[in-house]
């Protein structure tokens, strides 16, 4: 709703719809009356539309998403604004918290604009499959460098207060409480004519600046869109907004929001966003759990894992004690923490002064005893069950009463490692994604024994590192690796019969993936998988799916680290030349195997290879390990490079119908590798 008071002639007008104030029809309607109000009322001098009181946490959040999967219902945003704009009435929009889309259109419609310093202002439309709808694209472009706003619009990414005042966006940042230092602000415009102000009145630029910074910007967006076409039709309208009048600009936005707004992106991307936001939920009987505090985490081990989970504990403001077995490994360890830290310093990614704060939470120690007051210890030593479940049993030892036993495994039975601790219901897994400071994702494995309390102390634990968390079940390689076993069977098996490497990375990178499958494998080294199929029970995989792998790991080509892998890598190169050992070796695996090469075209590799990742999704789903298709899409999004804007692999089978999933499925089952097709149950009960 939207609450109206009047302070000494000022019309305080407050946008109030927990939890984020986004706009749906009733403060739409809310705003418009608002403005009505204003003019109508000769008290009133000035109009200050916010959530400054109240207690209100944001601006405005942007339109309310939910309501985008249904027909749009009068007032519609655009009038809206208008008549914000068209107020005769000075009209200040107070921010603080978040004014984002819709919220930031309602700012610009507004004559003036003051920011508390926390605030954050931006047009994150194109990570929802859309573009600004009431304006944005069009009015910013006339307030600011135009390439500035282009970046914001099409790039999505919000700006801070201050450099949205550095950009002039904003006219006045305020330090603490907005609402007085708002009132003295707005007091001062009483009778201000506010015709100059109004940025629809302006007149296009007539063409772009530096056309030579505009292509370079507009390959760097069409860069990052990995195939979404938002950001791409965000772009042409940002740079319409340089060459036509407003009116004719504004009628194009419209246009092209409305039709995105019924994209497949456009729900794939809604789907993910409200998937990320039900995966951060406890599950219910861990709702009320009480959160044990943590201020002190130990990591065991300070190999590439280990100083990796360390910087992420660090950055995440906890003092840090890193273990390892000899001085030597330990130093090691700490130089490479102090390389990551000068790294990210030298490519301005952090200040120095941060730089060193974070890195001065982090100390070492070659005695388990230093981890006696550690409130959460993670465990990140080799995968081995042996040597995972020696440290746990030396833990029960040394750490202190109440303190969380994490184990970092990819792969191994949490609860024979938990059961070693001998206080199984302390301990959970914490599966980091390597570089673990960098990528989003963390498993959180709940054991059988996992008390509800040290389940929810770990989830709010991965949040306050910055990690998105997935709740995850126990079973070999959990959720993410599980499925990746079948997706890299699948492009083993499409090599064998007929498909190059170039051809499955290209086909799926043109998917949307950030990296193919032979790219991912040169990247990790091809060794790896190697010797952890050398232990697998026979039959758990098709060897005939490794056969080029293996082949490749016992002539010595074991990816980027050796020079070659299923790609050539020149010295300092990341060029992909297809190894030409290779042609040799599938001669030879698919005489072995008889199997003739065959064409295999992009449509098919696509298919195979997510209908390999949604199945076992299925299995996943039914075995309970994931609670819910959208905690298997949000970490297949944020661990495994999947193109958010296809919404993660259960929604493209979704996107199919299970039933066609089901039939597809059905039609590999009768092939010569049909055994790996058993039909998971989502798909064989549609
Ligand atoms: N519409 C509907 N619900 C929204 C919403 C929106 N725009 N933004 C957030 N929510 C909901 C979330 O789903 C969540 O619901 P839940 O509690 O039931 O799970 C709740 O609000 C709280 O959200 P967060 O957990 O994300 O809260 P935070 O405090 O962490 O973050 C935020 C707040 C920065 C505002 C963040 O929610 C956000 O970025 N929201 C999306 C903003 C956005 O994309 N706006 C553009 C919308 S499109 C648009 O405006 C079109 C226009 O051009 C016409």
């Amino acid at each position: 709703m939207v609450e109206l008071e009047l302070v000494e002639g000022v019309l305080l007008v407050q946008v109030s719809n927990p939890p984020v104030n986004a706009l749906s029809q009733v403060e739409r309607q809310g705003l418009l009356d608002a403005m009505a109000a204003a003019q109508a009322d000769d008290v009133v001098a000035v109009v200050i539309a916010g959530a400054i009181a109240g207690g209100g946490r944001n601006f405005i959040a942007g339109a309310d998403v939910r309501e985008f999967g249904q027909p749009p219902l009068p007032p519609h945003l655009p009038q809206v604004i208008d008549a914000i704009e068209a107020c005769p009435k000075p009209v200040v929009a107070a921010i603080q918290g978040a004014a984002l889309g819709g919220g930031l259109e309602v700012a610009l419609g507004c004559h003036y604009r003051v920011a508390a310093k926390s605030a954050k202002l931006g047009l994150p439309e194109v990570t929802l499959g859309v573009v600004p709808g009431a304006g944005g694209t069009q009015r910013l472009p006339r307030l600011i460098d135009p390439a500035e706003a282009a970046r914001i619009i099409a790039g999505g990414k919000p700006v801070s207060a201050d450099k949205a005042t550095q950009l002039g966006l904003v006219d006045q940042v305020i330090e603490g409480d907005p609402l007085p230092a708002a009132l003295d602000f707005a007091r001062g415009l009483a009778g201000r004519d506010v015709q100059d102000r109004r940025l629809s009145c302006r007149a296009a630029r007539g063409g772009i600046d530096d056309q030579a910074a505009w292509d370079k910007l507009a390959a760097e967006i069409k860069r990052a869109a990995r195939g979404a076409k938002a950001p791409l039709v965000a772009l042409e309208l940002a740079e319409l907004a340089q060459v036509t009048p407003f009116a004719e600009g504004v009628a194009k936005e419209r246009e092209q929001f409305l039709a995105l707004r019924g994209s497949e992106e456009a729900a794939a991307l809604r789907h993910i966003f409200f998937a990320e936001k039900a995966a951060a939920k406890l599950p219910e009987d861990c709702a009320t759990a009480q959160v044990r505090p943590i201020s002190h985490v130990g990591v065991i081990g300070a190999g590439t894992m280990g100083t990796g989970i360390a910087i992420s504990v660090a950055d995440g403001g906890y003092r840090v004690t890193l273990v390892e077995v000899s001085p030597e490994a330990l130093q090691r360890g700490l130089g490479n923490v102090a390389k990551s830290y000068a790294d990210s310093v030298a490519k301005g990614r952090l200040a120095p002064t941060v730089a060193q704060e974070r890195q001065a939470r982090i100390t070492g120690s070659t005695d388990y005893t230093a981890l006696a007051d550690c409130d959460l210890i993670i465990e990140a030593a080799f995968e081995d069950m042996g040597v995972k479940r020696e440290i746990l049993g030396k833990l029960q030892n040394v750490a202190k009463a109440g303190a969380i036993l994490a184990t970092n495994t990819s792969y191994l039975d949490l609860d024979e490692i938990a059961c070693a601790s001998g206080r199984p219901q302390d301990v959970v897994g914490l599966h980091y994604f390597s570089p673990a400071n960098i990528m989003k994702l963390l498993e959180v494995v709940r054991g059988a024994q996992t008390s509800p309390t040290v389940l929810a102390s770990a989830m709010q634990f991965a949040r306050s590192t910055g990690k998105v968390a997935v709740v995850a079940g126990v079973c070999h390689g959990f959720i993410g690796n599980r499925m990746l076993r079948a997706y890299n069977r699948e492009a083993g098996l499409l090599l064998l019969e007929g498909a190059s490497p170039e051809q499955i990375d290209g086909a799926l990178t043109r998917f949307g993936m950030a990296m193919g499958p032979f790219a991912v494998a040169d990247l990790s080294g091809i060794d790896i998988g190697y010797k952890a199929r050398a232990v697998m029970p026979e039959g758990s995989f098709e060897p005939l799916a490794f056969a080029i792998h293996d082949a490749l790991v016992e002539r010595g080509d074991l990816g980027r680290k050796s020079g070659a892998g299923f790609y050539l890598y020149e010295a300092g190169s990341r060029a992909t030349v297809v190894n030409p050992a290779l042609q040799s070796l599938l001669d030879v695996a698919r005489a072995k195997a008889g199997v003739t090469a065959r064409a295999i075209d992009d449509a098919e590799i696509v298919e195979r290879t997510m209908l390999a990742l949604a199945n076992e999704g299925g299995f996943i789903l039914s075995e309970g390990i994931a609670a819910r298709e959208g905690d298997i899409d949000t970490a297949y999004v944020h661990g495994y490079g999947f193109p958010r804007h296809r919404g993660g692999p259960m929604f493209y089978a979704r996107q199919c119908g299970l039933a066609s999933v089901r039939d597809r499925i059905e039609a590999m089952a009768i092939g010569r590798f049909g055994r790996w097709w058993p039909v998971a149950p989502i798909f064989a009960q549609a």
